[in-house]
């Protein structure tokens, strides 16, 4: 099979090492790919929110199954497109990625669904949004409810700390019209842990479970990222709270989808938080997430292109996933100033030193490039370095000695990644 990989973060990164050693893939493309996924397919320089461009280079090199990375190409409608060409597409439509586009949709499709979430209320006039926080004596999560690149949610403990955020989302317009709808959530306590399922529109399939560390600094603290780190499994996930979630959470949203618009296919991404009164959902995302791919594409062993090509073609009954039981851990390097401004083009060395400790040490590129021959930092995230170990000790222990090998100016991690593991 051709297949074209969406995307150039480090979630594909790990999902084109994957796709690569299918026996079913032919020929691996990505647009716009990155220095990572170049050692196992051609980059071909179409941007990922270009759905005209990559429809036509689909079609152009006579694609079998695109697979999307990002939610923006998603909500664009890219599978929409692709489906009217008679091209395959591992990835929700438009419809289906409004779950995670729309957060105030999302909530709707829970409430109806009686799926156990935050409560929220959903404001689009912000002297009522502020009202209502002022009238609050709990704190609150403040969310933009469209597309903020993971960074539309503010956390704050006191009430009146959202009165900046609001203004900041529906005033200002920080993230553009995905402030025009804003959720005010209760703020839930309690251990967080990801969910994958892979969805045919009749089946579903959960993965193995992960944890995300989305705070920048260790111990949880400083502003939210798009994720510092990442481990599977996640021992308070044990099979009957798998199975909970997948009778309480993932069975009744994927049902309301169907009675409102069709079949979801391709991974839903439940966000969960282990509350006193059982799981809820954080939130929703239409994708594999960035880290959290790293880690399970390490400790997944079945055939990835036969598992997407299930999806499409509805017959994930058919399908067994076997993993590799030892825990992967995944570090992120990112650039120093990250979530906030950074400076790129430092020259990245030791990769290969890093991945030559073992073969069970993996370093997927997110923001990397070439720049006069030499590797480069462009992005925030920068590098996922991910091990596996018969522990979870073990992997950490391997991921951290790969990071070690791994220099360039003012480069950052979190030096925590998995510790919770080991304590559970
Ligand atoms: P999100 O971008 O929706 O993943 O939210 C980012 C992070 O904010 C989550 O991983 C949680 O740690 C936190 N968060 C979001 N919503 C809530 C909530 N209702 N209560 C407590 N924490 C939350
Ligand atoms: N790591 C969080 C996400 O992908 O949304």
């Amino acid at each position: 099979m051709r297949i074209l990989l969406v995307g150039g973060g480090g979630r594909e990164d790990a999902l084109g090492w994957k796709i690569s050693q299918s026996k079913l893939c032919s020929a691996l493309y990505a647009a716009p790919g990155n220095p990572g996924i170049r050692r196992y397919g051609e980059c071909i320089n179409v941007s990922a929110d270009d759905i005209n461009g990559l429809v036509t280079l689909a079609r152009d090199q006579k694609i079998d199954m695109v697979v999307v990375g990002p939610e923006d190409t998603l909500a664009a409608g890219i599978a929409d497109e692709l489906h009217k060409i008679g091209i395959k597409c591992f990835g929700p439509s438009a419809a289906g990625a409004r779950i995670e586009s729309d957060k105030a949709y999302a909530k709707n499709l829970m409430r109806g669904a009686s799926v156990p979430t935050a409560e929220a209320r959903i404001f689009t006039d912000i002297k009522a949004a502020k009202e209502y926080v002022l009238s609050r004596d709990h704190g609150v999560a403040v969310k933009a409810a469209g597309l903020a690149k993971g960074k539309g949610v503010v956390i704050c403990p006191e009430p009146y700390q959202a009165v900046k955020p609001l203004e900041e989302m529906m005033q200002e317009r920080v993230f553009g019209d995905a402030g025009k709808t804003v959720l005010i959530e209760e703020l839930l306590v309690g251990p967080e842990a990801t969910v994958l399922a892979l969805c045919d529109g009749k089946n579903i399939y959960p993965m193995e479970p992960l944890q995300d560390h989305k705070r920048i600094g260790d111990d949880d603290s400083g502003p939210n990222t798009g994720g510092m780190g990442a481990y599977s499994p996640v021992p308070i996930l044990d099979r009957p709270m798998m199975d909970r979630i997948e009778k309480e959470i993932l069975v009744p949203v994927v049902d309301a989808m169907r009675r409102d618009f069709g079949r979801y296919e391709g991974v839903l991404y439940a966000g969960l938080m282990f509350t006193p009164a059982g799981p809820k959902v954080i939130e929703f995302n239409c994708r594999f997430g960035d880290p959290e791919c790293q880690p399970l594409m390490m400790r997944l062993k079945s055939d990835l292109v036969e598992t997407m090509l299930a999806v499409c073609e509805h017959r994930l009954d058919e399908i067994t996933l076997e993993w590799d039981p030892r825990p992967a851990v995944c570090v992120v390097m990112s650039s120093g100033g990250y979530p906030g401004a950074f400076t790129k083009g430092y020259e990245i060395t030791g990769i290969e030193q890093a991945e030559a400790i073992s073969e069970d040490v993996k370093v997927f590129h997110a923001g990397t490039a070439m720049q006069n021959g030499k590797l480069v930092n462009t992005g925030g995230r920068v590098l996922g370095v991910t091990a596996l170990g018969s522990t979870v000790a073990k992997a950490r222990e391997l991921a951290y000695a790969a990071v070690e090998k791994i220099h360039w100016q003012d480069c950052y991690f979190r030096k925590d990644i998995a510790v919770r593991a080991m304590q559970a």
